[in-house]
């Protein structure tokens, strides 16, 4: 395992804010992961996992030890008549999973095709795009905690799946690191096509049979038509988490603005009933969409993904995103969570 030291991060996140890790190894094995985390305890290091750097903003200087998750694998543990079991390693690309999961048969993820980042990162935001969230497909996450390195095996159940949550967002944060995925894919395919934009591109170019291929080639086309890509136009996919609302706030607001959607949430025993808004609704409708502030611009094509054209800091990200929490909240009442998370500060 070799240690490098003051690293530049920037190519390393793809919000390309300019960062430097004080401290940083890239880690291809469970074996490398478990000397990473020896390092750390003995020399009292900080330690911050970095998957694709898909979903994060890096503060200038991170103290401690950048682990680079690399450890790859895909590997079948069982094929039943039905489905399959695939152990994926964290440091696996998720779009390259997505592809190779289509090529042999193994159904349920072209949904999320397109999505940056690593396998490892997958389960902590619980990803989700066009009608399906990844935790459908996981069956259980292998990692190590912190700080002793005990290996874990944690089944769906414990990992406690939300929109854009987890328990490694919450009381697992700092103290998991995930090595490895465990999912149940199925061998037939099942379309899900209630979104309206998916479904409107199918009926343009599809003409026969509703195939996994034509909804993944879909989900790309959509993608790459309202969202940037990150190679050419820094950000970090959406910037803030569709918020969840009281009734009551919700018929206020669906009463002074009648075309504003909003989605059912699940009632839950105990939980007064709550309503969710779309955040990129109330961004633009406050006029940010194609607004720069600062160095910052928020996407002309969705409102709720901020652009880093410049490859400015994170200070400059953050007060933009402050701005226009502030701004929604005083118009509309509704407070709005950030998605990514903030490493170093
Ligand atoms: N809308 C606007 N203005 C915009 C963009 C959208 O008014 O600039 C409206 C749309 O008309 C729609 C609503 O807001 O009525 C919701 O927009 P959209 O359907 O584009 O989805 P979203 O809620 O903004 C979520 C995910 C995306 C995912 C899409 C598609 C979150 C935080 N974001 O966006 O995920 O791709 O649905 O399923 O849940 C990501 O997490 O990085 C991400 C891109």
């Amino acid at each position: 395992m070799i240690v490098q030291q003051e690293v530049d991060l920037q190519p390393f996140n793809t919000l390309a804010v300019p960062a430097t890790a004080e401290r940083l190894c890239a880690v291809t094995t469970l074996g490398e992961l478990q000397d990473a985390l020896a390092l750390a305890q003995a020399e009292h290091l900080h330690l911050h996992v970095l998957g694709g750097g898909s979903n994060v903003v890096l503060h200038p200087r991170l103290k401690g030890l950048v682990v680079q998750m690399r450890i790859q694998g895909r590997e079948i543990l069982e094929r039943l008549p039905d489905s399959v079991l695939l152990r994926v390693g964290a440091g696996e690309n998720w779009h390259e999973l997505v592809e190779w999961c289509l090529g042999q048969g193994l159904y349920g993820l072209e949904n999320l095709a397109l999505i940056p980042g690593t396998v490892g990162a997958a389960p902590v935001q619980n990803i989700g795009a066009y009608g399906v969230e990844i935790f459908r497909f996981i069956e259980r996450v292998e990692g190590l905690t912190l700080p002793d390195g005990e290996s874990v095996c944690l089944s769906a159940q414990r990992c406690e799946f939300a929109y854009r949550d987890s328990v490694f967002k919450n009381r697992l944060r700092n103290r998991f690191i995930i090595t490895a995925v465990v999912l149940r894919l199925p061998l037939f395919f099942t379309p899900e096509i209630s979104y309206p934009a998916l479904r409107e591109q199918l009926t343009a170019e599809q003409a026969g049979e509703l195939t996994a291929r034509a909804v993944f080639n879909a989900v790309c086309h959509v993608r790459r038509t309202r969202l940037p890509d990150p190679q050419t136009i820094p950000n970090c996919g959406s910037f803030f988490k569709n918020p969840l609302v009281s009734w009551f706030l919700y018929e206020h607001l669906q009463n002074l603005y009648p075309t504003m959607p909003s989605y059912d949430v699940p009632a839950q025993p105990g939980v007064a009933p709550l309503r969710k808004l779309a955040a990129a609704w109330l961004i633009d409708q406050a006029g940010w969409r194609g607004k720069v502030f600062g160095q910052i611009k928020v996407h002309d094509h969705q409102a709720l993904v901020l652009t880093n054209p410049n490859r400015v800091g994170a200070d400059a990200v953050l007060a933009a995103a402050e701005a226009i929490s502030r701004d929604v909240k005083e118009r509309f009442g509704v407070v709005l969570e950030m998605e990514p998370q903030v490493f170093g500060g």
